[in-house]
């Protein structure tokens, strides 16, 4: 009997697992694609042996925006119906500036201004701040 109970608690545990990774909207997935990649690189970006990598973490980042962009943030069901499509447009244009801002970076390294590059990597920083004050559920 111990050891069918046993048997049963082990069961559950790749159901709580799957539980939560559920948790995560597919927003918050490329949120954390992005999270990754810029933390990845922050520590090659002047490194000039670093530049194939460097080039696929800058495809990743484009490809997560492009898809943060088509994705409805969470807090958007709590918005008046009158105020949704200006929140939602709001939203996008926040995505743009990042996009734009990531294009930059991408620009900079290809030219070899990694100084550019490093400065433009830390302005990511206010404009990721402005769209979970106004866009992240508290
Ligand atoms: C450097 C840029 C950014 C980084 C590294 C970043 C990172 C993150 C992380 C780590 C989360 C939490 C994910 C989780 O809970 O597992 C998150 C959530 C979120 N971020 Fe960002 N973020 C960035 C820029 C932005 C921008 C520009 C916007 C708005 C235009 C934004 C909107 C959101 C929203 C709305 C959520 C909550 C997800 C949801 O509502 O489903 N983020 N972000």
């Amino acid at each position: 009997m111990k050891i069918r109970n046993l048997l049963f608690s082990f069961s559950l545990i790749p159901l709580m697992f799957s539980l939560r990774a559920d948790e995560d909207t597919p927003l918050e997935k490329q949120m954390q694609i992005m999270a990754r990649s810029i933390k990845q690189l922050s520590g090659q970006i002047a490194d000039p042996a670093k530049q194939q990598s460097i080039v696929t973490l800058m495809e990743t980042l484009k490809q997560a925006a492009s898809d943060a962009k088509g994705l409805d943030p969470r807090k958007a069901a709590s918005v008046p119906q009158a105020d949704r499509e200006r929140f939602l447009a709001d939203y996008r244009a926040q995505i743009d500036k990042l996009s734009a801002a990531f294009n930059q970076i991408e620009e900079a390294v290809s030219t070899g201004k990694y100084d550019q590059a490093k400065t433009l990597l830390s302005a990511l920083g206010p404009i990721k701040k402005e769209g979970h004050t106004k866009f992240k559920q508290d």
